[in-house]
């Protein structure tokens, strides 16, 4: 066994104690790695909140219906991560769109797996969602006091549907085009504010260029960052109220306080 020098001035160790065993380089690994958090812990005190947060009493009963929150979260982030790398290589102008996706597709290493993760993705956040929306609502979880949470959730899904609709258009292939224009036909046969939204969506009154700029800065600047924000909302809200118990558990009431309820 290595003997370690001896510090001058330590107490010497009490004979019968076994020599401490010599530092791996993952142990050092290691030491390093909680010096740098607790470092930043003391200037942010951040792990009293990821403690709060990660560490929260749920209620009795909860089971897998009440991951689909966040595997929509997982979704989106997956979403916005193969989002990004296709905008490394997506041009959004008439002329060169279609050539920059065949482009993705056949000449980018991994660029038809990003392209499938992010097309596939889309469908799945949809998927997601919408069982999420139906677990709250079956468990009851939009009543008092997650009314708020359950509206921002409405928005939520709206933003992630238009988020579906503005993306379809992008790849400006014939099934993009054509399924989008008649996307935006019924929007603008819509009473009143029909016309104009029709107006807004295509860019003017025809179907063309500058309708692919719009969607394309919608898709990807102005849908992202607002779902990024209720996300945010929501997800302060679902720790502040906790989360809500199956309908099938119920409270065990204290004997006293029944019988003064009678
Ligand atoms: C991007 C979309 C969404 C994300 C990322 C998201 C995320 C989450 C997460 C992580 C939770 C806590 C865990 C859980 O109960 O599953 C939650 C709870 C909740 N969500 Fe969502 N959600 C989204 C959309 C929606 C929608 C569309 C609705 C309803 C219209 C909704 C209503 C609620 C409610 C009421 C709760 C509280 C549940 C409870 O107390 O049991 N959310 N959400």
């Amino acid at each position: 066994m290595l003997k370690l020098p001896s510090v001058p001035g330590a107490t010497p160790p009490r004979p019968g104690t076994p020599a401490a065993e010599p530092k791996t380089k993952l142990d050092n690994a290691a030491e390093a790695a909680t010096a740098a958090l607790g470092w930043l812990d003391e200037r942010t005190a951040l792990s009293g909140t990821a403690r709060f947060v990660m560490f929260r009493k749920v209620p009795k009963g909860t089971n897998w219906f009440y991951t689909l929150g966040t595997s929509t979260m997982f979704a989106f982030m997956s979403q916005v991560i193969t989002g990004v790398i296709l905008a490394m290589f997506y041009d959004p102008s008439p002329n060169r769109a279609y050539e920059s996706m065949r482009y993705i597709n056949n000449d980018v290493w991994a660029g038809q797996f990003v392209h499938g993760m992010h097309r596939w993705g889309a469908t799945v956040m949809v998927i997601f969602i919408f069982l999420h929306m139906g677990r709250t609502f079956f468990f009851g979880a939009y009543k008092y006091p997650r009314e708020l949470n359950w509206v921002i959730g409405v928005l939520l899904v709206l933003l992630v549907m238009i988020m579906a609709f503005t993306g379809y258009l992008l790849p400006w292939d014939q099934r993009a085009y054509w399924a989008t224009a008649v996307g935006v036909n019924i929007f603008a046969s819509a009473p009143i504010a029909g016309p104009y939204l029709g107006d807004f969506l295509r860019a003017g009154p025809d179907f063309g260029a500058t309708t692919l700029s719009r969607f394309y800065s919608i898709h990807m600047l102005v849908l992202p960052g607002l779902i990024m924000g209720l996300i945010g909302a929501h997800l302060y809200l679902v720790i502040k109220h906790g989360t809500t118990a199956p309908p099938w558990v119920t409270a065990e009431l204290d004997e006293e306080l029944r019988s003064e309820e009678v």
